[in-house]
């Protein structure tokens, strides 16, 4: 199978989180019936509530006709059980940064979907390889790695493991290009490219402070204002949150066998094990106390 999925095609989308809620969101307004599950039915429920919401700002913004939003609204479905993606074409799963819970997840897929499903992984810095090594038919599981926020966020890569097959990859780059994301290809390395390449950004970033060059305002002050950055380190790993970018340099680390140039920051270790998080939890570098306002905002 060649080219973008037929917008007739069923895309299911599995763990309704920051992600997978974002993901719901794009596929559905691209015109596709968008069957979303998760484990935890508070957290579809939210997802539903919040992508239902993000669609009427849009409407009352003028940018989506109501007629649209409720086209969409129709087309997104919560489902209670696996099961019931049988008829998909594109399963996209967005749960918890764990391989082996990636592969029992998959290995279950496999017994639900039709033969030609395509199957795409949102893992941040997971070997696709390792993903799909247990698969009957690794060939057709491919990473397919949105940014947040995914709704205003065009980059899209599509990561291919060792077994993906050419053709599983262009209908993954295809389909992401048709919902007006930007598409790359890129093999499966640690990290891939974005979260491999900004590992130096933040671990130097990280260094600077621990030796008393600057403070995280300055320092994020001359990345944004002088560097034409969109934000300074800080601040950034404030938005993505410790606990997960932490998760990522680690995860490179290990891939890499502890390459030093990889080496996680304790300092950020400190700040997740106090439960200083970043915006999510109201403090990590910066407080963000009063209705979470960024600190140069
Ligand atoms: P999240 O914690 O907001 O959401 C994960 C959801 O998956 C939860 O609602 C949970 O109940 C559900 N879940 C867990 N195990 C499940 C299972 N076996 N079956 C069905 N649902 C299950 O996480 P988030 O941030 O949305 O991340 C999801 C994935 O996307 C992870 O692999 C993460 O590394 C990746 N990612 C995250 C980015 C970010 O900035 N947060 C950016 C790009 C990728």
């Amino acid at each position: 199978m060649m080219g973008a999925l037929d917008k007739n095609a069923v895309v299911a989308v599995i763990g309704s989180g920051a992600m997978g809620a974002g993901i719901a969101q794009v596929a559905a307004q691209a015109g596709h019936a968008v069957k979303l599950f998760d484990t935890q039915r508070e957290a579809l429920d939210k997802a539903v509530d919040g992508i239902a919401g993000a669609w009427n700002k849009l409407v009352a913004k003028g940018r989506m006709s109501s007629e649209d939003a409720g086209a969409a609204r129709e087309r997104l479905h919560a489902v209670a059980s696996l099961r019931e993606l049988a008829d998909a074409a594109l399963v996209i799963e967005a749960i918890v940064e764990d391989l082996e819970a990636k592969r029992a997840l998959f290995a279950q897929l496999e017994h639900i979907v039709g033969e030609d499903a395509i199957l795409a992984t949102n893992t941040s810095s997971l070997s696709v390889t390792a993903i799909g090594a247990r698969l009957q038919h690794p060939g057709r599981l491919a990473g397919m790695h949105f940014f947040n926020p995914v709704p205003l966020m065009a980059l899209v890569e599509v990561v291919s493991g060792l077994a993906t097959t050419g053709a599983t990859a262009q209908t993954v780059h295809d389909t992401a290009a048709s919902w007006g994301k930007t598409p790359v290809h890129a093999r499966s390395t640690p990290g891939f490219i974005v979260n491999r390449l900004a590992r130096p950004f933040y671990a130097e970033g990280l260094r600077l402070l621990n030796e008393g060059a600057a403070d995280p305002a300055t320092i994020d002050a001359v990345l944004r204002d002088g560097g034409g950055f969109r934000m300074g380190p800080f601040e950034l790993m404030d938005l993505i949150g410790h606990d997960v970018n932490h998760a990522v340099t680690k995860s490179v680390f290990d891939a890499y066998y502890g390459d030093p140039r990889f080496t996680p920051s304790v300092l950020q270790r400190e700040l997740v094990d106090a439960g200083y998080l970043g915006r999510k939890t109201g403090r990590g570098f910066y407080d963000y106390a009063d209705n979470a306002v960024p600190p140069h905002a």
